[in-house]
């Protein structure tokens, strides 16, 4: 595991419609205002591999699932070099948007090890935090197709995303947390906020010594 950071990383994980995009904007937008260096992120990326991962989103079937798993950790890959790590070097606060707990829930979900997947990813920094944002799948579905006005993509099909949410709740790591996102948005940043003033509170102190 590489240990060579000064920043923190936390990161965001759920199914699909859980609201991590919305709730990472509000909680950079909060650390910005306290003075501190942010870097937004998200997997899959926009590099080479990333986007050979969104040309799957209409049929899955055209890759196996090994061959699947092998384009999330090599976009993966690629992310941690370019941006993840340089950034904790600087001493910046990273946020993603899905990390390795996803590949494990998803690719799991698909038939892979979610152990394995866990284990393969020794190369890859561990998060100071991750925070799963849990909504039952049928509320998201329902946010996915009504709010969005989307089609349901091959990874966000109802009974899929059972699976996945099944493998997120059996999750149990040091670093693990969870937050309710059924509620109003307002509430899940509120739980988000109290979460890292108990976990990492330093991060709480404005960079010009305010307390938040
Ligand atoms: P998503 O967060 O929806 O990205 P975007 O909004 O940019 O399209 O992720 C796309 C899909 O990829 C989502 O259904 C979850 C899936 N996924 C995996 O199956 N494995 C992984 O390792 C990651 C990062 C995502």
């Amino acid at each position: 595991m590489t240990k060579t950071k000064k920043g923190t990383f936390i990161v965001f994980e759920g199914i699909d419609g859980t609201g991590k995009s919305t709730q990472i904007i509000r909680l950079a937008n909060a650390f910005k205002k306290m003075g501190h260096d942010v870097v937004v992120t998200s997997e899959p990326t926009e590099g080479v591999f990333g986007k050979k991962i969104r040309a799957l989103y209409q049929n899955r079937s055209m890759v196996s699932t090994s061959e699947e798993l092998d384009l999330f950790i090599k976009d993966r890959r690629e992310h941690i070099d370019t941006l993840i790590n340089p950034s904790l070097r600087a001493g910046k606060i990273v946020l993603s948007d899905r990390y390795f707990l996803s590949t494990a829930a998803y690719q799991g979900a698909a038939g892979c090890s979610p152990e394995a997947i866990i284990a393969c990813h020794r190369f890859a920094p561990d998060p100071d935090l991750a925070i799963i944002i849990e909504v039952p799948p049928q509320l998201c579905i329902r946010r996915i197709t009504e709010k969005r006005g989307d089609q349901l993509n091959d990874f966000e099909q109802l009974e899929s995303l059972k699976k996945v949410d099944s493998i997120f709740k059996q999750m149990d790591l040091p670093y693990l947390e969870r937050v309710d996102g059924s509620v109003a948005e307002e509430d899940v940043h509120r739980q988000v906020r109290e979460l890292i003033k108990r976990l990492l509170p330093h991060l709480f102190h404005s960079v010009s010594g305010e307390h938040q």
